[in-house]
């Protein structure tokens, strides 16, 4: 049966008025008025509704989403399954605070978190509301657990906009310009970037770890914080062995080694986790945006010793694991599993990766194609050099948004072009995004 918003969204992406349209135009002018100037919005259409891969705006336009709002929607939009648990939730209790009164759905969330983050040691998780706030938690447990204070992280790293979270991320502008002092005790190293540096995993974390221990000193680390593959810096996939070496060197160090999965986990990358691609089995995990189809949601997940260190009391929040959250995070959950959306992420990632290494035989702009499963990105240069090429990054965007296609662009340098569709995309509405993709991308060359 067809659901009356499912037959009123559609499956087709169709442009009927200029974009934005006027009814966006008038929302804009009115949003210009009283939402601050320093939150921005990269598209300005204003959606009304939404099914599966298609956003549908107050003028009617039909969108195609190629970019999960970040990450996010990975089993698509308006899912019966999500729409079905998070109403029976709303109707049943809203909130009780879980350090008030508890629930079963925040102990189920936590079950499937020990369940599905990789290896078998005993796990327990805590539950919040932002990517960020896991980030602080994250670093709050590995350092009550282990004593020490210094935080390694890496060029490129994106962890959030919270003070100790912007610290803990690499690039100024706009996340970090102006608004420190930022928390102490964070050293940033080098990343393994393949298409730029051209060094083997091993030799990008030899060249990691010698920098940590001339510059901090193991001893004093508690943490290890990595993005297995880095997101709001630009999709970068670092080369095979460099997880595993870190990850060595951390079990060998007494550190922490905490994958921050909040962008790549949920299937994204084709597996559970980006570290399973690897066998890395991280001592914490962070999780957030796909967890919960768009409910906010977030956990940090670790070895129980660690997490159960933390004296009582010691972790929470008024709203972490929200009762609504934790419904939808399971029905999210279950339909990954039943649809088999990993595996589906693989197939998106064989197709589009076929289809923009072929582009880039005819295009000169095109420096580099990588990614894995549905988490998918082409670095923008001048012609026959790697020097970044932002300005046909905001080219292609703003072509692909003008055709009624949500586009993101990315990147330390802002030239990279990332793709996140929703894990339930259609083989034809990829088709047809990689369409306008393409045009973009030669109307850009
Ligand atoms: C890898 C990573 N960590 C942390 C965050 C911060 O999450 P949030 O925006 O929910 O605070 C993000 C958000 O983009 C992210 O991609």
């Amino acid at each position: 049966m067809v659901s009356s918003l499912e037959s009123s969204v559609g499956t087709e992406r169709k442009v009927i008025t200029e974009i934005p349209g006027p009814k966006s135009v008038a929302l804009h002018a009115r949003r210009q008025a009283v939402v601050s100037a320093g939150v921005t919005n990269g598209f300005t259409v204003y959606i009304d509704r939404a099914q599966g891969a298609i956003l549908v705006d107050v003028d009617g336009n039909h969108i195609l989403d190629l970019g999960s709002g970040i990450a996010v929607t990975g089993i698509g939009h308006a899912v019966p399954e999500l729409v079905e648990a998070v109403s029976q939730q709303v109707a049943a209790f809203t909130h009780t605070c879980f350090m008030v009164t508890p629930y079963e759905s925040y102990v189920q969330v936590c079950e499937e978190l020990a369940a599905l983050t990789p290896g078998t040691h005993a796990k327990a998780s805590a539950l919040f509301n932002s990517g960020s706030e896991a980030v602080e938690n994250a670093v709050k447990i590995a350092r009550h657990a282990t004593g020490r204070q210094a935080v390694i992280v890496f060029d490129h790293a994106y962890h959030g906009r919270t003070n100790l979270t912007m610290a803990l991320t690499a690039k100024n502008m706009p996340y970090k310009d102006g608004f420190g002092p930022f928390a102490g005790e964070v050293y940033r190293v080098p990343m393994s970037y393949p298409f730029l540096d051209g060094l083997s995993g091993a030799e990008a974390a030899a060249r990691a770890i010698a920098q940590i221990e001339v510059q901090v000193g193991a001893k004093n680390v508690a943490a290890l914080l990595i993005e297995p593959i880095q997101g709001e810096g630009g999709f970068i996939v670092p080369a095979d062995g460099f997880l595993p070496a870190l990850s060595k060197w951390t079990t060998d160090n007494g550190v922490v080694f905490i994958a921050d999965e909040i962008q790549s986990g949920f299937c994204r990358t084709g597996d559970w986790f980006a570290v399973d691609y690897e066998g890395v089995v991280p001592d914490m995990v962070t999780t957030a945006k796909g967890l919960a189809g768009g409910m906010p949601l977030a956990a940090v997940t670790g070895r129980a010793e660690l997490m159960n260190a933390v004296h009582e009391g010691g972790l929470g929040g008024t709203y972490g694991g929200n009762p609504v959250a934790a419904a939808a995070a399971l029905a999210t959950i279950k339909t990954m599993r039943d649809r088999n959306l990993a595996g589906r992420a693989r197939e998106i990632g064989d197709v589009v990766l076929a289809n923009l290494r072929s582009l880039q035989q005819d295009v000169a702009i095109i420096g580099d194609v990588r990614g894995r499963g549905a988490m998918l990105a082409m670095e923008l240069v001048n012609p026959g050099s790697k020097v970044p090429n932002a300005t046909a990054a905001k080219a292609i965007v703003s072509y692909c948004n003008q055709n009624g296609v949500i586009a993101l662009a990315c990147g330390t340098f802002g030239n990279v072009i990332r793709l996140l569709p929703p894990l339930v995309i259609t083989d034809e509405q990829l088709d047809d995004g990689l369409g306008v993709l393409a045009q973009a991308v030669r109307s850009a060359n």
